[in-house]
């Protein structure tokens, strides 16, 4: 069965470590196609989306050995331009592809990717830049062609700070002839970790950080060892599960100064946060406070990823709050199911969701619809008295390396089945 069952009710007690992060290892899976040499990536999570563009990196004549979480990709004979077939379309972060092969092969042709129901996923910001690079984009039945001779580097003006395109630009700027400007580029965690990547691989970036990266294409990249941080939505995750079930739990790894905003919502509900060096400790009682108001924002916003699993863990908190979902047009699918555990949610116009709450949640049959309002589920499931059954785990394995052993960490009642 692809379902998880969770007996919950119960407050969390005990610790768990934090995997590496999924959206900042994919990207870096691809800047290693930049390299045509050797690298090893260290802290890599065993998840689903790693396994897909692993695929795909062979597909084109990469050779990718794994050990453990320590992977080793060697680009040094690429053979194919062509990537299509379910991994391409059955994954977002394969886009990040484009650059990278535009960048090492000057050509490619590949699915559009596919979205999800948390929006439609358009790549018009990535193409358009692509464009103004110098690429010709040529569209058939589905799938696209993406040919350039050279790379030109230009000044790129971004209209919304898309994580996905900023790192498609930063990817085929690397190997563009001159120097690339990205104004309004995203400024997440992940395009700083692609940064450093790279920066340690011999290309020229600055104003890593900020929201304008100037990119000094053309510099040879050698091969590198380099470690993946820990993945803060999955930490993330793991603090609203707190919240919402009350007790007591250490995160071991969280990078605690990427979760400033998450951090800032749960002190606002009455949380006990300790930070330290080693991790995230977090106390957290039954009268956990609503929160009156709370908007999706960029980096370093409040995460768009984070926005169902805090909306789980304010269904039981003293009062009502309303969130904002500013980032997505589509991410408040997890409401009906939600619902159907007790939930009491509305939804005001297209983008705010009014949480009043109740007493208790109960446990039923729920079915998960994508990666974070799954994962906000499983959240319900720990908070609610008797059984919870989530159905599409698979959905959840995408970001997740192995949830119920983490949960099991922290004293859930928690299987699979
Ligand atoms: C990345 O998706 C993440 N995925 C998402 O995490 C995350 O929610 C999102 O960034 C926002 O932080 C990966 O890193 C693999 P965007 P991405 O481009 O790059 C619109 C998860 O759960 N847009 O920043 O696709 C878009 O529709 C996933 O791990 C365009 O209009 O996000 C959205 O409304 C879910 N045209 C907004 O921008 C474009 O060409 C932000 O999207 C591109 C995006």
């Amino acid at each position: 069965m692809d379902a998880i069952h969770i007996r919950g009710g119960n407050a969390l007690f005990g610790e768990t470590k934090i995997q590496g992060s999924k959206n900042a290892v994919l990207p870096v899976m691809a800047a290693a196609l930049l390299i045509e040499d050797v690298c090893i990536i260290e802290n890599c999570p065993r998840i689903l989306d790693v396994h897909h563009m692993q695929q795909l990196l062979e597909s084109i004549g990469c050779r990718v050995s794994r050990t453990d979480r320590t992977l080793t990709i060697d680009t040094r004979n690429l053979s194919e331009d062509t990537m299509s077939g379910e991994n391409v379309t059955g994954m977002r972060s394969s886009i990040t592809l484009l650059g990278a092969m535009l960048g090492r092969m000057g050509e490619v042709t590949m699915a559009y990717p596919g979205g999800c129901v948390i929006g439609e996923r358009p790549i018009d910001l990535h193409l358009n830049a692509l464009r103004r690079m110098g690429v010709s984009i040529y569209e058939k039945e589905g799938f696209f062609t993406a040919r350039v001779k050279e790379l030109e580097g230009t000044v790129i003006r971004l209209p919304i700070s898309s994580v996905g395109a900023t790192e498609n630009i930063i990817l085929a700027a690397v190997k563009a002839k001159g120097v690339t400007v990205l104004q309004n580029a995203a400024k997440e965690p992940e395009i700083v970790t692609l940064c450093e990547f790279l920066r340690e691989a011999g290309a020229v970036i600055e104003g890593i950080g900020g929201s304008v990266l100037i990119v000094q294409g053309g510099h040879k990249l050698h091969g590198i060892r380099f470690r993946i941080p820990a993945d803060r939505i999955v930490a993330g995750t793991y603090l609203m599960s707190v919240l919402g079930a009350g007790g007591h739990i250490f995160l071991e790894d969280a990078p605690v100064a990427q979760m400033r905003s998450m951090l800032k919502a749960a002190e606002e509900m009455g949380a006990e946060i300790h930070v330290s060096r080693e991790g995230l400790n977090v106390i957290a009682d039954e009268s956990r406070k609503a929160i009156p108001y709370l908007k999706t924002e960029v980096y370093p916003g409040f995460p768009t990823d984070m926005q169902s699993p805090l909306m789980a863990a304010l269904s039981t908190a003293r009062g009502v709050s309303v969130i904002e979902e500013a980032i997505f047009e589509n991410r408040f699918r997890i409401v009906e199911q939600l619902k159907k555990m007790g939930a009491c949610i509305e939804i005001l116009g297209k983008r705010q969701a009014r949480i009043e709450g109740v007493d208790s949640l109960l446990g039923c049959q729920v079915t998960a619809e994508e990666l974070r309002g799954g994962a906000a589920l499983v959240i319900a499931g720990c908070m609610a008295l008797g059984e919870t059954v989530i159905q599409n785990r698979h959905f959840i394995e995408r970001g997740y390396e192995d949830i119920c052993r983490d949960y099991r960490n922290l004293g859930v009642n928690i299987y699979t089945g």
